[in-house]
């Protein structure tokens, strides 16, 4: 089994991954979202967690990102690819576009957000850099060699969901620098840190953000009609990301 591990967002069933073995998990932090996964892709067995369940079921402020992590980590992960719809709010950032975030702000609030505190002492990870610069390379040469357009950089926001913000969230959002927005990354991003795992993300945007771009349509199925193209393109760069990792 290979050190490299997904998480696997919304869009998991279009990916078309060949699930070969699913295996329950034990965690300290209760249940992960899904059974670990194990995917043939490109030449290798990696494990998976579907990030809201293989029936889609958990909405993001309910995944509990602890136990994703911290059951890939204990399976032996070390690299760990997380696979993230986005909406669009950078107009040089379209639907169907995909990007590879360098950068990340976090607007969440509630979740669980660390391994520390209470019995296991308190952690206070460095984060300048959110994502692992090398993998993030990784991810965008091995969609460049598949002959992808992917977008190296930007900064992702999080937000806490389930529902999709207002006009004046995004406009903040836009102010802060944010290119794209979803509701994941943290604290997924931040928990693999204290667990020392290089983690970086694969954005697909699926819909402009609230207000921007031609957002006057209905949203869901922009959503729809964007993941299931898209889904096809991140398969391709997932299957020759893995075989080079
Ligand atoms: N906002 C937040 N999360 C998202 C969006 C959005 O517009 N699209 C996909 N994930």
């Amino acid at each position: 089994m290979s050190d490299v591990g997904l998480i696997v967002g919304s869009g998991l069933s279009r990916l078309g991954l060949d699930i070969v073995a699913r295996s329950d998990t034990h965690t300290p932090y209760g249940p992960a979202s899904s059974r670990l996964l194990t995917v043939a892709a490109g030449g290798r067995r990696v494990l998976a967690v579907a990030r809201h369940g293989e029936e889609h079921t958990l909405a993001p402020h309910e995944v509990n990102y602890r136990a994703n992590l911290w059951a890939l980590h204990r399976h032996g992960v070390r690299r760990c690819i997380g696979v993230n719809i986005v909406g669009s709010i950078d107009e040089t950032f379209r639907p169907g576009d995909l990007a590879v975030p360098d950068q990340l702000i976090d607007y969440t609030w509630g979740r669980e957000s660390t391994f520390g505190g209470a019995d296991g002492g308190v952690v206070h990870a460095e984060f300048a850099e959110p994502f692992d610069p090398a993998l993030r390379r990784t991810i965008a040469d091995a969609g460049s060699a598949v002959g992808l357009a992917i977008r190296a950089g930007g900064t992702y926001g999080v937000t806490q969901g389930p529902r999709l913000e207002t006009r004046a969230e995004i406009d903040r959002l836009a102010r802060d620098g944010c290119a794209m927005v979803g509701m994941t990354a943290m604290p997924e991003a931040a928990l693999a840190r204290e667990l020392g795992m290089g983690y970086a993300i694969c954005a697909l945007s699926v819909n402009w953000a609230a207000g921007r771009g031609d957002a006057a349509g209905d949203v869901h199925a922009q959503i729809d009609r964007y993941l299931t193209d898209g889904m096809t393109r991140v398969a391709a760069l997932l299957e020759q990301l893995i075989r080079c990792l």
